[in-house]
């Protein structure tokens, strides 16, 4: 009898596992058609959907998943021109979705933000090369930490695009989307970022106040290859744990003590290079005390210091 239950809970348990390992969470071909769908590292489902003609070909996604778990959806090559629903993935629990080179006209709206019913899962989103302007609003993802965006048309990034509930997104790169505009307090809300990569947009005028205040986490700030004049001089107000600053290719001539010094000491990478700095005594400061390890330019003027690295330059070659 002790035999006999012993054998039958060996048999369950070896049961359970075997079923549990052969079971397919996804659904057969036919039906995902014309996307395919394989279990991914996790063993939860990794949906691709290639050459998809309109929304309404993911519309299986909602049904036949259920309650399950979808480790990531990639959709390429398609086009989405109508808005993709809110609700789109309800009831499924999607923890990353990329779109490559798909249209899409808009993601989310104020009425009803992007990807209801996913605001318990998502960590992160990845939008590639998608062909025309692009909308989106975005709230109460607690969950979404990576949003990255390159390669759309978008001129200007609205003060809707990232609402409340955002306090877990640490990474935010929109690079490449010819952005000439950042709007009032675009990424105020976005108390936990720690990356932020604008880099190959058109930018002009940065402001202080389109980061959170304080900005407690933001440690990287990649303003890269706009057109840059100046910073604001409260611009790295309340950033303690700002590290490095990229701002290569812009427009910037000087390097101000009033915007820098807040932050200064405690900077490991200030790059530079690419700008037309002029190299007079508006930044003799930088030589009375240590600079960043990592900190590159060259200046442009006045005619004998061009070509000069900032790294080389000393007070006397500013004439003190
Ligand atoms: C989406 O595509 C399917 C299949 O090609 C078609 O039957 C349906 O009418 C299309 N829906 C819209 C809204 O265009
Ligand atoms: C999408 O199209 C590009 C360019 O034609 C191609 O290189 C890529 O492999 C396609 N993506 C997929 C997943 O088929
Ligand atoms: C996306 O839209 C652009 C411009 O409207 C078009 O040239 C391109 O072929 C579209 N791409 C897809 C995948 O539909
Ligand atoms: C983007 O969406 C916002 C709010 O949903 C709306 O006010 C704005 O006009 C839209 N912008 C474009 C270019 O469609």
């Amino acid at each position: 009898m002790k035999g006999l239950s012993l054998s039958l809970f060996l048999f369950a348990i070896l049961g359970f596992t075997v079923t549990k390992l052969g079971a397919n969470p996804c659904p057969p071909p036919e039906e995902t058609f014309p996307c395919t769908c394989e279990p991914g590292s996790t063993g939860y489902p990794v949906i691709r959907c290639n050459k998809l003609k309109n929304i309404t070909q993911l519309g299986w996604i909602s049904t036949i998943s259920k309650g399950q778990a979808v480790e990531k959806l990639i959709v390429s090559n398609s086009s989405l021109l109508s808005p993709i629903p809110g609700d789109i993935f309800r009831g499924i629990i999607l923890s990353a979705l990329r779109l490559e080179r798909t249209n899409v006209s808009k993601i989310g709206s104020v009425e009803i933000p992007a990807f209801q019913g996913q605001q318990g899962s998502i960590v992160d989103i990845f939008i590639f090369a998608v062909g025309r302007v692009v909308n989106v609003t975005f709230a109460n993802m607690h969950k979404l930490e990576y949003f990255s965006m390159s390669g759309c048309t978008v001129s200007h990034v609205g003060p809707h695009w990232f609402l409340e509930g955002l306090e877990n997104m640490k990474d935010l790169s929109l690079y490449d989307n010819g952005i000439e505009s950042v709007g009032n307090q675009a990424f105020s809300k976005l108390t936990g970022l720690e990356f932020l990569d604008l880099s190959y947009n058109q930018i002009r005028d940065v402001q202080r106040r389109i980061l959170p205040w304080p900005a407690s986490n933001l440690y990287f700030i990649e303003l890269s290859d706009n057109k840059i004049q100046y910073l604001p001089n409260d611009f790295f107000a309340e950033m303690p744990n700002l590290r490095e600053v990229y701002l290569a290719g812009n427009d910037i001539t000087t390097i101000p003590e009033a915007t820098w010094s807040k932050v200064w000491k405690k900077l490991v990478a200030v790059w530079l290079e690419g700008n037309p700095l002029i190299c007079d005594n508006k930044i003799a400061w930088i030589y009375k005390r240590d600079f960043p390890d990592d900190f590159w330019g060259e200046c442009t003027g006045p005619e004998s210091l061009d070509g000069k690295q900032l790294q080389d330059l000393t007070l006397k070659d500013l004439g003190y």
